[in-house]
């Protein structure tokens, strides 16, 4: 199955919210990535609930949305409510990570779970069969147009090997610092969803790179 493109809202220009969307609508990306920060687990604050449900009003296309927050099972029904269709939570933030993984499944979504990059992907493999996404942090979270980390293939090699072993499948999604360079190294890899948000808002053509990063 050919992969998936998730531009990241991050990205988009707030005053011109609307527009921002409805170009991601007609474009050929699958996902609107949509980063919500506390200024806790990351240092930035970026937008939460009512921006959430703007988004749900006007996307045509699932919503990915990426929690950087501390204590994320409080919220998991109300993300729910505002209409996002996977929640990714940080392994760092939860310790209870089965559970809040049930939790959101419960709740309708789908089940992700967000891999900071100095964490080793192996604590996961107790988890394998409950996981709908593993979203790889391919740079240190809480900011759009960082430097990619090259760490990040050997982390989906792992990821892939774990799928063989326990035969199961998700998605490898990966978040932060992808461009036209690396795109393809990274898919050729194993990765299956790409977050990108510089590469795409700052693009001269944005429906152009987003073409690009699809084929
Ligand atoms: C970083 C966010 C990313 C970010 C990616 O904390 O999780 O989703 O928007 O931005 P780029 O593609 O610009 O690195
Ligand atoms: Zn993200």
């Amino acid at each position: 199955m050919s992969h998936k493109i998730a531009p990241s809202v991050l990205s988009a220009d707030f005053g011109n919210l609307q527009r921002d969307i409805e170009m991601i609508n007609q474009s050929e990306a699958d996902w609107f990535h949509v980063d919500i920060m506390d200024g806790v687990f990351v240092p930035n604050i970026s937008f939460g609930f009512p921006v959430l449900k703007a988004l749900q009003k006007h996307a045509k296309k699932t919503l990915d949305v990426h929690l950087m927050i501390v204590n994320p099972d409080q919220y998991i029904s109300t993300f729910a409510e505002a209409g996002a269709n996977v929640l990714s939570v940080h392994i760092e933030a939860c310790p209870h990570l089965h559970r809040s993984l049930q939790a959101i499944k419960q709740a309708g979504m789908k089940a992700g779970v967000a891999v900071n990059p100095h964490t080793n992907v192996n604590q996961l493999e107790d988890l394998m069969g409950d996981i709908d996404l593993i979203c790889l942090m391919s740079v240190n979270p809480g900011f759009g147009g960082q430097k990619f980390i090259e760490n990040t293939y050997r982390k989906i090699e792992q990821l892939k090997n774990m799928q063989n072993k326990h035969q199961v499948s998700f998605e490898i999604e990966i978040d932060g610092g992808v461009t036209i360079d690396n795109y393809k190294k990274l898919l050729d890899t194993g990765a299956t969803v790409l977050v990108a948000g510089n590469t795409v808002f700052s693009s001269k053509n944005p429906l152009e790179t987003i073409k690009l990063l699809k084929q």
